[in-house]
């Protein structure tokens, strides 16, 4: 069973081909922060220009690097949302015209369910399991019992994970994208430097608050640029920002290890673009260890958006008998506890 994934949800363009058997028989995939980079942001209209731009060259690459012809594909997956409408309507419409032309099944995959399950590809891991879902615009702590299943007990009440790396990236000046941005210019900052809020402390539930912390990260540049900030000033900042994210991420996950007991989930997953950073995974790996929680995290490049992880998503839910219809509308908001059947 072959499955091809396209993802335009956001700023990647990318394009993988999957076998049922965990293969990757080919990934081709473009970022677009350079595009991006003078605006300061993700610009959408030019998002969507670059996916328009990019994507037939991608799908005939990823062909060309498996070797294989597109009437051999038996399964045509995009990520339909949530994400910016233009890149979707690119990536939605691609899937279809080509399910279409070879008589194939469309599917339309949920983003942050391929984020969920990319796990699923790298690892063996069961059903049901606690979920750290952290990325550019959502931050959730889930319950993930099977595929299209998902029960969120934690949301952000305001900014996601990411959203707050990137905010604090151009803050202190640096290049997106952000999270990887502060990753390496806080190797050498120390963390301890400057004390930052600790959101929601002490407070029941697993919902996350990014908000306050960034304004305080915006207090301190201004301070320290009134007197003229120093490389190395900018760079404890970003190390002791970083650490102030990581620390909420895990003090709110630590409220949501009950239900690892009273649900008897298996173990617990991190995923999305900001499972990516080092420090936020070596952490999450000594404290589930020292509690005795199995933990899993894709590799790096599995993190972050990419076309393997749609592909993916794409085979599951065949697998499962789902497929959806060419009327498929793309969908901008489309929360993971709404998936059961894409209704
Ligand atoms: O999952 P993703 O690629 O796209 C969305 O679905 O949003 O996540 C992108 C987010 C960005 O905010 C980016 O700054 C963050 O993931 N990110 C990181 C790292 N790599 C990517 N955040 C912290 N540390 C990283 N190493
Ligand atoms: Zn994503």
């Amino acid at each position: 069973m072959l499955a091809l994934g396209i993802e335009t949800s956001c700023d990647e363009s990318a394009v993988a081909i999957v076998d049922g058997n965990k293969n990757v028989l080919s990934h081709k995939l473009i970022s677009q922060f350079r595009e991006h980079q003078p605006y300061g942001g993700i610009v959408p209209e030019i998002a969507a220009r670059a996916h328009l731009e990019h994507i037939d060259r991608l799908i005939l690459e990823a062909l060309d690097d498996a070797k294989i012809d597109l009437k051999q594909i038996d399964i045509f997956a995009a990520s339909a949302g949530p994400g910016l409408i233009g890149g979707l309507i690119v990536g939605v419409m691609t899937a279809k015209a080509l399910a279409s032309m070879f008589r194939k099944p469309f599917i339309a995959v949920n983003h942050l369910e391929a984020h969920a399950l990319t796990v699923r590809f790298t690892n063996e891991i069961e059903f049901p399991f606690l979920l750290l879902l952290v990325s550019g615009g959502h931050c959730q702590l889930l319950i993930v019992e099977g595929v299209g299943r998902y029960k969120c007990i934690g949301n952000s009440l305001d900014d996601a994970a990411g959203e707050c790396f990137d905010k604090v990236a151009k803050m202190l000046g640096l290049e997106m994208p952000g999270g990887p941005a502060i990753q390496e210019f806080a190797k050498f900052g120390d963390p301890k430097r400057f004390s930052l809020p600790k959101p929601l402390k002490k407070k029941d539930g697993c919902d996350f608050s990014f908000s306050g912390l960034k304004t305080a990260v915006r207090n301190k540049v201004d301070y320290i640029s009134y007197r003229g900030a120093s490389k190395q000033d900018l760079r404890d900042l970003a190390a002791s920002a970083q650490e102030a994210i990581i620390n909420h991420l895990i003090d709110r996950t630590k409220n949501g290890l009950e239900f690892i007991k009273s649900k008897n989930l298996k173990s617990l997953v991190l995923s999305g673009g900001v499972a990516s950073n080092e420090l936020l995974r070596s952490n999450f790996n000594q404290i589930l260890l020292s509690r005795g929680i199995d933990f899993y995290v894709p590799p790096v490049e599995l993190c972050t958006d990419n076309g393997i992880m749609v592909a993916w998503a794409g085979l599951e839910r065949y697998k499962l008998g789902f497929s959806d219809p060419l009327s498929f509308k793309p969908k901008p908001r489309w929360p993971l506890d709404k998936i059961i059947n894409n209704k």
